[in-house]
């Protein structure tokens, strides 16, 4: 598929890919890694078609072939996630030596291709006896992951350049907490805000580990959507305001402002709130944003969805969701709106000024199926386009991971939604790069060679 040359974007701008160790990892027996909260999920039947992730796309086994997958697209770096049930199989107390050396090998390999490798040390694989222990309502998971940062970051800061602690603390309270379609599977409404209290004090006290273990370059990586208000009322703009707050703020604003962004949120949150707040908000080297589509929202009222993408949501929520208007659509269903990143990341810049860090796109993908996909290679190009004019627009971001590399276990969907650049054969495992890989090769090599602005 032909398309225009991208814009040139700033020298130095990184192009990556992302991964997550549950969705690819498989090797579940291997190493001695311990069971996380999601194997126990997926056991009890809650992932599409009765699926596991016990063999994921085999990158335990096949690492070697995805890091050649990444040096033939010419990528700068890969966001990977680093299993915390394979280095610490109980998730506090003995650290597992052959666990530790997977990501060893991993980051040697990286390396030696020139390519810098991005860990996220948490991409939603709690070790299952803190699961048991009640997860992320219990103060202490904190504590354990900030040891668990540390194990990490002795054993890879020598080679490992850039760190994310967290991905998307805002799916895990919202999806595993307060509407139980995700692990752990709890449907606690307004009660999981500690879920949400306790990752970002996670956040904090693993900042401050990776610290003191010589690790330097830090930031996380936090879902955003722009909120869209659906109607006009009174009504529909305190429901949208909310989702905004709960979705967007409440996580970014106690990150980079040291402030949850209304009192009553922080009243509602567990334990000495003003000193974990100070501990949240140490400064970031650089803040990563995942940007999938906006969200439109109004009151609650009968024409509210009463699922999105397969995520049922409760008559009692005080908003309603709405479909958004949009031709295209993912094979998720998930609209397609390009400029929303734009939008997204001018929203960010107006609200933190020079409060935020610079940003790195750490996720931004689609859903199609097909090894010629130019409704991929359509999708990228327009976001990379939009994520320019917000460059243009002043907006300081210095990367982009697509999401994915290969096709990976989409969590409850399984195998059924394929986000990679690279097709992976579930029965073989034999990977195979679609035409979106091809495109993504050439755009990063014409960066390479564009005179830069
Ligand atoms: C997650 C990924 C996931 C992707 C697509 C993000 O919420 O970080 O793990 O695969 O979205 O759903």
């Amino acid at each position: 598929m032909s398309m225009p040359p991208l814009p040139a974007f700033p020298p130095g701008f990184l192009w990556g890919a992302s991964a997550s160790a549950f969705q690819t990892e498989g090797g579940a027996d291997t190493d001695g890694k311990g069971p996380s909260g999601w194997d126990a999920f997926a056991a009890r039947g809650r992932i599409k078609d009765g699926a596991d992730a016990s063999r994921g796309t085999g990158f335990h086994a096949r690492y070697r072939e995805d890091v050649a997958l990444l040096a033939g697209l010419g990528a700068d770096a890969f966001r990977f996630s680093v299993s915390w049930p394979r280095v610490v199989p109980a998730g506090s107390g003995r650290v597992n030596a052959a666990g530790l050396g997977f990501y060893d090998r991993l980051v040697d390999a990286l390396c030696a291709h020139g390519i810098t490798p991005a860990p996220t040390l948490y991409h939603w694989d709690t070790p299952l006896p803190l699961e048991e222990a009640g997860g992320w309502l219990n103060r202490d998971t904190a504590a354990r992951f900030a040891e668990y940062a540390s194990v990490v970051a002795e054993r890879l800061a020598d080679r490992v350049p850039m760190w994310i602690t967290i991905n998307e603390p805002a799916e895990v309270t919202l999806l595993g907490y307060a509407l139980g379609e995700h692990a752990p599977g709890k449907q606690l409404l307004f009660d999981a805000l500690p879920a949400a209290h306790h990752q970002l004090l996670a956040h904090g006290l693993a900042v401050q580990a990776l610290r003191a273990a010589g690790a330097a370059n830090i930031g996380i990586a936090v879902s955003h959507s722009p909120v869209r208000t659906a109607g006009t009322s009174e009504e529909d703009r305190f429901a949208a305001e909310l989702y905004d707050t709960i979705t967007n703020w409440m996580f970014a604003d106690p990150i980079l402002t040291g402030r949850y962004p209304d009192e009553n949120f922080a009243a509602l949150m567990p334990g000495p709130v003003a000193d974990d707040l100070a501990v949240i908000s140490a400064p970031l080297d650089w803040y990563g944003v995942n940007y999938y589509h906006p969200m439109l929202v109004g009151a609650p009222s009968s024409d509210a969805l009463g699922d999105f993408a397969g995520v049922g949501m409760p008559a009692e929520l005080p908003f309603g969701l709405r479909d958004i208007e949009s031709e295209e659509r993912t094979d998720f269903g998930w609209p397609v709106v390009p400029d929303g990143l734009r939008e997204l990341l001018v929203r960010l810049n107006d609200r933190f000024g020079d409060g935020l860090p610079p940003l790195y796109i750490t996720e931004n993908g689609c859903s199609y199926d097909g090894l010629d996909d130019p409704r991929r290679i359509a999708f990228l190009d327009a976001h990379l386009r939009s994520l320019h004019a917000a460059i243009d627009a002043g907006v300081d971001v210095r990367g982009y991971f697509t999401w994915s590399l290969t096709d990976n276990i989409e969590w409850v969907e399984g195998a059924s939604q394929r986000f990679g650049l690279v097709h992976v054969d579930y029965e073989t495992l034999e990977r195979t790069p679609k035409a979106s890989y091809a495109w993504y090769r050439d755009a990063i090599a014409a960066q390479r060679s564009a005179p830069q602005r």
